[in-house]
């Protein structure tokens, strides 16, 4: 695992391409960036890195990551991926494209997804750094997912190397299918949690403006709360109380649909990807 590996990141300068070039500068690796967008390429500029040619990035590179938007995955792996060398992988960040057939493929070239689980809400936490870096990749540690499709464990090592030193510091790398992937992200974190998040902002923003509450009071309570709800909710680490658990019900009636599970569901799997994709449906 510490040997090291031509990488190519494609999309250097955008949000993910800047955090994964950030780390790999600090390894052994051989990297090229690549990168498209005026704007992109200044900020790898910018961050000291020499741009490359793609055609030139890719041609010998063991491991190529697109960190592109899922939207323009299908025609970014249409003109690279024929360029790439026999047993080359390619590693997309996120299993939407994938997961939905969309990425040019080769017998001989692997595929493979990557996800970061950014650092778990549970983490122990001992430096200002490793507080304040709450999307990972930083100071805290984190988990990540990955999928690769090839059962030659050379093609893994490489994977989890790249995937160690982009999303680094790492904990564990959890290997899962591309499906399993796709049901992780987008349906339970993004679907259930971060839509869970996003409401929990909603729920603050009516205490304080349509109900008057002061504001400093509503986040405070809500904070804590956020907090004993997860303890409680994903650990068990204390009872709920009676009252509680009778103020949780009204909730779920009042709020969530009886039949919520069903985004678990294959065919919601794939009208989710579909929305996220921009696409009518997903053809397999
Ligand atoms: N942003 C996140 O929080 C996050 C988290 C995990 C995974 N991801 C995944 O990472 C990937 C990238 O997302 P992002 O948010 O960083 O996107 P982004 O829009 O911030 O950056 C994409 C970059 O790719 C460049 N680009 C586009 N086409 C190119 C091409 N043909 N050649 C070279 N560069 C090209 C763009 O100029 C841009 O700089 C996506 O698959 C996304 O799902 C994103």
């Amino acid at each position: 695992m510490s040997e090291s590996y031509r990488i190519a990141v494609v999309g250097a300068g955008g949000k993910m391409g800047m955090r994964v070039s950030n780390n790999l500068v600090r390894t052994d690796h051989t990297v090229a960036y690549v990168e498209t967008s005026p704007a992109g390429r200044q900020r790898t500029i910018d961050a000291g890195r020499e741009l490359t040619d793609a055609a030139t990035a890719v041609a010998d590179a063991d491991i190529v990551v697109l960190a592109v938007p899922d939207l323009a995955l299908p025609a970014v792996t249409a003109e690279l991926v024929p360029q790439l060398r026999p047993g080359a992988i390619v590693l997309t960040l996120d299993p939407a494209a994938a997961y939905a057939g969309l990425l040019t493929t080769r017998e001989d070239v692997v595929q493979a997804v990557a996800h970061p689980c950014h650092p778990s809400v549970f983490l122990e936490r001992t430096t200002k750094e490793e507080w304040a870096d709450t999307f990972g990749g930083i100071a805290a540690p984190q988990d990540a997912i990955a999928a690769v499709e090839s059962d030659d464990p050379a093609a893994r090592d490489v994977v989890e190397a790249t995937v160690r030193a982009i999303y680094a510091p790492v904990i564990d790398v959890h290997w899962v299918t591309v499906k399993q992937l796709a049901q992780l992200e987008p349906t339970l974190v993004e679907t259930v949690a971060c839509m869970i998040g996003a409401l929990l902002n909603e729920a603050l923003d009516e205490a304080v403006h349509t109900m008057g509450v002061p504001e400093a009071a509503a986040r405070s309570i809500l904070y804590g709360h956020t907090q004993v709800a997860l303890a409680n909710g994903l650990r068990g680490d204390n009872p709920f109380s009676d009252a509680c658990l009778i103020a949780m019900d009204y909730g779920r009636e009042s709020i969530v649909k009886e039949d919520w599970k069903k985004i678990f569901r294959d065919d919601e799997l794939d009208r989710n990807l579909a929305r996220m994709l921009h696409l009518d449906t997903i053809e397999r």
